[in-house]
């Protein structure tokens, strides 16, 4: 999820564009919110044109689709405004049509929007994976349990959390007359929308209806403020940690140190584990089993069996360390 520093921007700024990339039908229109320009992975604003009609159809993308304005239909079922559902890649969708129209936010996480016509699951497609909630009217608005916490008035819906990462997405809303006077960063990149509503922040000023932030990691964020309350959809890459202080003017990398510094303090044998040479892997996310042996590719460059804790020459930090 690696996007550049986008904050603030307004939709409601910009022109919707015709969505012409193969398989989409005609009538979808698009506003582009944040895109990963390696992979394609993308957050967009999408308004579908009364009378458009998609039929059922696979993605080889996870992707999320947050009702915003409007209805729209999968298969019988009226998916009103608040509608969320999280389709894990391969799995099919319902056919997909609007009667008078209407708006989404649509996000693959993957790659580029991409969508071929299919009633059957793709093989290997995780099913079970799929989350699919009215989240306006389904689910109760609940007083966030993250510690550090932050102020009250500041509610939250979480509508997924990825069991491996804990990236969340979620609705969140703010009170009339919310306020927290610190400043926030996070390990994590997090991104934001406002459905509806207008919030300040002392870094980037009044975010309004339809404004978007895609924030990477160790960002100053804070103070905040809305007068009128706000009601938006939010999504992190990670575990939503609030690293709360005062300090208006130190820089990511800063913040980042800081945490490092903590780690090592709080949790001295994790932190020297993780600094072992050999551990900073590509296997070391993905690796399981008793001494974590086995045999792998590295997108084509080499194949070996190993043991971590060895040293791998080849990777960046196998070649730094043999300057
Ligand atoms: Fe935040």
């Amino acid at each position: 999820m690696a996007r550049r520093h986008i904050e603030p921007f307004v939709d409601r700024d910009v022109p919707f564009r015709k969505m012409t990339l193969p398989g989409f039908k005609r009538g979808m229109n698009y506003k582009m919110l944040s895109i990963d320009k390696n992979s394609g992975a993308c957050t967009m604003t999408v308004q579908l044109e009364g009378g458009y009609k998609q039929p059922p159809s696979i993605s080889m993308s996870d992707l999320e689709i947050l009702s915003i304005k409007g209805t729209f239909a999968l298969g019988d079922q009226a998916c009103a405004k608040g509608y969320y559902t999280f389709v894990p890649k391969g799995v099919a969708l319902k056919a997909l049509s609007t009667e008078r129209g209407c708006e989404i936010l649509l996000m693959y996480n993957d790659r580029e929007p991409n969508i071929v016509e299919s009633d059957q699951d793709a093989t290997g497609a995780r099913r079970s994976g799929l989350i699919a909630t009215n989240s306006y009217d389904d689910m109760p608005w609940q007083v966030p349990n993250l510690f550090p916490a932050t102020e009250p008035g500041c509610l939250i819906k979480v509508l997924r959390m990825d069991e491996e990462t804990h990236a969340l997405s979620f609705l969140y809303c703010m009170v009339p007359g919310f306020w927290q006077d610190n400043i926030s960063f996070h390990d994590c990149a997090e991104e934001a929308y406002h459905i509806w509503g207008t919030s300040w922040m002392m870094q980037f000023g009044n975010l309004p209806t339809g404004g978007y932030f895609w924030r990477p990691p160790y960002i100053n964020h804070g103070a905040f403020a809305s007068e009128h309350g706000v009601l938006a959809f939010g999504r992190t890459d990670g575990n939503l940690h609030n690293h709360f202080h005062f300090h208006a003017h130190t820089e990511p990398a800063a913040n980042q140190a800081k945490v490092g510094k903590k780690l090592a303090r709080q949790s001295p044998h994790l932190f020297k584990w993780v600094m072992t040479e050999g551990h900073n892997h590509p296997d070391f996310l993905h690796g399981h089993g008793p001494d974590w042996v086995h045999s792998h590719d590295h997108q084509g460059a080499h194949s070996h069996d190993h043991k971590h804790g060895d040293v791998n020459q080849n990777t960046a930090l196998g070649a730094k360390r043999r300057r």
